[in-house]
C-alpha cells in the first residue's frame, strides 16, 4: 500500500459502480480522502458508509458530468470540505455500441456527451485549484478502444481516442512546467456494468457469446493499475497503462 497517498483528496467520477468504484475503494484503503461522484445517490451512500465504516474518509456528491454547473459544484464542495484536490479519476463513461451503418445518432451523441464533453467539465473544473497547488494528477479512462477501433464500436472508439488525445496534450501542456501529472488508463474487456446499457440487441448478444468461456478483467485489476500510477513519487509521471484480459487477442 502507497503511504505518499495518506490525506491525498481524490475525486472519482463514475464511483457508483465497476472501475470507479473500485478505485475509490482502493484509494480510500490507501489512506486518500476521497469524494464519491456519479448519478446514483443510493451507490454513493452505500460505498461513503462502507468506507467510513473501515475508518477512511469519503464525501459522496451526487453528479451528473454532462452538468457543467453540478461538475463546477463538485470540485467546489471538495476544496469547502478538504481544501485542496490532488487526483481526478475521470471515469464517468458508458459505451453504447452498434454498428454504424445504423446510425444510432442519439446513442453517439450521448457517449460523446458522457465520454468527451463530460471528462472535459471535469478537468476543467478541477485544474484552477492544481494549478494553483503547483501540483496534481488527472487519471483519464480511455480504453484498449481509444488505441484502435472495434467491430460496433467506432463512436465509442472515437470517444476514447478524443479522450487519450486530451491525456497526450495535458502531459504536453502541463507536466513539465506546472506539474500536473496525467495518467491515461487503457483497459480491454473488464467485467462491469458497462455492457447493460448496450441496446443493439444483436451487438450485444455477440459481445455475450464472444466473452462466455473467456476471463475478463475485474475492476480491482483496473484500480490496482490506477493505485500504481498515482501512488508513484512525484518525479514519476506514470502516462499510459494498457491492461488486457490475458484472454483478449485484440
Ligand atoms: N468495462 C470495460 O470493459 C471497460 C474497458 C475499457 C474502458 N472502460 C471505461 O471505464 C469507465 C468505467 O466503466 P465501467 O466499466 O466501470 O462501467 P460501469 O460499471 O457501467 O460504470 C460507469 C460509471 O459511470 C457513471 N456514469 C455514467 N454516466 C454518467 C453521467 N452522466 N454522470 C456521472 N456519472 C455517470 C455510472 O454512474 P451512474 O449511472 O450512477 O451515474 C457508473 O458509475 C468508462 O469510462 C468505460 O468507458 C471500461
Amino acid at each position: 500500500m502507497p503511504d505518499t497517498l495518506q490525506d491525498k483528496i481524490a475525486i472519482v467520477t463514475g464511483a457508483s459502480s465497476g472501475i470507479g468504484e473500485a478505485t475509490a475503494r482502493a484509494l480510500a484503503g490507501a489512506g486518500a480522502r476521497v469524494v464519491l461522484a456519479a448519478r446514483r445517490t443510493d451507490r454513493l451512500d452505500a460505498l461513503r458508509a462502507e468506507i467510513e465504516g473501515s475508518g477512511g474518509s469519503a464525501l459522496a456528491v451526487t453528479t451528473d458530468v454532462t452538468d457543467r454547473g453540478a461538475v463546477e459544484a463538485l470540485a467546489s464542495r471538495t476544496l469547502e470540505a478538504f481544501g485542496r484536490i490532488d487526483i481526478l479519476i475521470n471515469n464517468a463513461g458508458i459505451m453504447l455500441l452498434s454498428p454504424i451503418r445504423r446510425l444510432m445518432v442519439d446513442e453517439w451523441d450521448r457517449m460523446i456527451e458522457v465520454n468527451v464533453r463530460g471528462a472535459l467539465y471535469c478537468i476543467a473544473s478541477v485544474l484552477p485549484a492544481m494549478l494553483e497547488q503547483g501540483a496534481g494528477h488527472i487519471v483519464n479512462v480511455s480504453s484498449v478502444a481509444g488505441r484502435r477501433p472495434m467491430p460496433s464500436g467506432t463512436i465509442y472508439s472515437a470517444t476514447k481516442f478524443a479522450l487519450r488525445a486530451v491525456s497526450q496534450g495535458i502531459h504536453l501542456e502541463l507536466s513539465a512546467s506546472d506539474k500536473i501529472r496525467v495518467t491515461d488508463i487503457e483497459p480491454g474487456v473488464v467485467a462491469t456494468e458497462l455492457t447493460d446499457h448496450i441496446t443493439d440487441e444483436e451487438t450485444g448478444r455477440r459481445f455475450e457469446e464472444n466473452w462466455k468461456t473467456k476471463e475478463a478483467l475485474g475492476a480491482t485489476d483496473v484500480a490496482d493499475a490506477i493505485l500504481y500510477a498515482v501512488g508513484a513519487p512525484h518525479r514519476v509521471n506514470v502516462n499510459e497503462i494498457l491492461v488486457r484480459p490475458t484472454d483478449q487477442a485484440t
